[in-house]
């Protein structure tokens, strides 16, 4: 099993972009986090982050063929990126979207996701833990 783990812009800034709604986890421990669960699970992870809607893009279209699930935090594309969408449904990978927040819960235009429709499941307002969640989602098959 080989996830591919995308986050989008602003979030190599986690821990120091407003804690008081994405924690004080860094980038880093984030990535760290991740690698240790997935290596217990006997999972191979690949980490990716960029600030470019065109650099995601090309991510996920590099990862046909080669990547069984993505987990995707697109940030802010997530609200405008009918790019990314296009991306997902082009390679076909399962996917599942995390948002640290709930965003569900907050300003209107982030309660629309361009790539919900194509993802299994949205995992938001969970923290950190929520990536964790989505891994074993795609894991488990669900
Ligand atoms: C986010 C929520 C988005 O609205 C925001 O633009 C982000 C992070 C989250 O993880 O909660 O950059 O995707």
């Amino acid at each position: 099993m080989k996830i591919l783990v995308i986050n989008g812009p602003n979030l190599n800034m986690l821990g120091i972009r407003e804690p008081d709604i994405y924690g004080r986890v860094t980038y880093t421990d984030l990535c760290d986090m991740i690698l240790e669960y997935a290596l217990n699970k006997n999972i191979e992870v690949e980490l990716y982050q960029s600030n470019h809607e065109g650099d995601l893009v090309d991510k996920i279209q590099e990862a046909y063929g080669k990547t069984d699930g993505i987990v995707i935090n697109p940030g802010a594309y997530t609200h405008t990126s009918v790019a990314i969408l296009d991306a997902l449904k082009a390679v076909a990978i399962p996917a599942v979207e995390v948002h640290i927040s709930d965003v569900d819960a907050r300003e209107e235009f982030r309660q629309i996701s361009y790539i919900r429709s194509y993802c299994k499941a949205t995992i938001s307002g969970r923290g950190v833990q929520g990536y964790l969640d989505a891994i074993d989602l795609l894991n488990n098959g669900d």
